[in-house]
């Protein structure tokens, strides 16, 4: 219901910001910069965001910036390890599904993308058949541990072509054509065939990528479905094998936050960058434009 959570960010921006420095025992004057996500994402809450930030980067003279909330997913892993460039990045989120090439905080080249469902939607939309509640990718994960994967035949979607993208919606149909007709000791099996097609089917293109990149040996895991287990081990695996390293951020920083807003805000303010006062919000599916200007760097 995007109008109501529009009225609910209007409604609860003002006290969040109050009880946030409270707890930080700051005040709103050590600021040092205004970072907000811009995009991609629901228009209006961003429009109630980002008025909120230009109010405050406006009212403290402070400079303000516009963070892309897929770069962000990215770069989270930065609040609790060091950062590696350049790098290749998986993002998987309930939106979205992207693989970058990161060269810098400020610098990521799209690979690949989803043709149609994210990975979570995938997850949540199949959930929604089994008669889970939304969003459905944990309990899916958790019940996929008691399932034996091979007693639903799932088909590894868009991998038998040389691209990047995916599209996950075939993978949802046969599940949810499964989820028809299943008796109830069977919900374990068909959600640990479920976790085990996107495992694999993101793991033939982050391969694909890697040998298509060979300067690059990290990977950056994203995005609330980067908490999946079976995911995170098949990804770590992977890295192994290639000797190279895997960065994912603590699970509750693989949900949307607001730490990741802030923290890639510090790693492009560092760098000089910012935005001006017209900075414009992106909806999803609008491509994000490239307008930071590079000054003077913030205090
Ligand atoms: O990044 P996020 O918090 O929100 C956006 O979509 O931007 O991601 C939410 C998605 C939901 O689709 C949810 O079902 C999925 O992350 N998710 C998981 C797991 N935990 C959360 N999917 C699979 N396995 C999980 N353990
Ligand atoms: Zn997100």
């Amino acid at each position: 219901m995007p109008e109501l959570a529009s009225r609910e960010h209007g409604r609860w921006l003002g006290p969040l910001f109050d009880a946030l420095l409270t707890e930080a025992g700051i005040e709103a004057a050590d600021l040092d910069c205004i970072a907000v996500a811009r995009g991609p994402g629901l228009l209006g809450s961003l429009l109630c965001g980002t008025a909120f930030a230009k109010g405050l980067a406006l009212a403290l003279s402070r400079p303000l910036l516009g963070i892309n909330h897929l770069h962000a997913h990215l770069l989270a892993a930065g609040l609790a390890q060091e950062l590696v460039f350049p790098a290749l990045g998986l993002v998987i989120s309930g939106g979205h599904t992207e693989i970058y090439r990161i060269e810098s905080p400020s610098r990521f080249m799209r690979l690949g993308r989803t043709l149609d469902d994210a990975a979570g939607e995938t997850f949540d939309k199949v959930g929604k058949g089994l008669g889970l509640r939304y969003p459905a990718g944990r309990e899916i994960d958790n019940l996929a541990r008691t399932g034996n994967a091979a007693a639903f035949p799932l088909p590894l979607p868009y991998t038998h072509n040389d691209n990047l993208d995916f599209s996950f919606s075939g993978l949802k149909t046969a599940a949810l054509n499964y989820s028809r007709e299943l008796k109830p000791d069977q919900i374990g099996d068909l959600c640990a065939a479920l976790n085990e097609a996107v495992a694999e089917t993101l793991l033939v293109k982050v391969n694909r990528a890697l040998e298509g990149n060979r300067d690059l040996n990290a990977l950056y895991l994203a995005g609330g479905v980067a908490a999946n287990s079976l995911i995170r081990k098949r990804m770590e695996d992977l890295m192994q094998r290639r000797n190279g390293r895997l960065l994912v951020p603590p699970v509750r920083l693989c949900m949307d936050n607001g730490a990741m807003i802030a923290y890639t805000g510090y790693l492009l303010a560092k760098s000089g960058y910012h935005h001006r006062l017209d900075l414009e919000a992106i909806p999803r599916g609008r491509k994000i434009p490239d307008d930071m200007l590079a000054g003077a760097p913030c205090r």
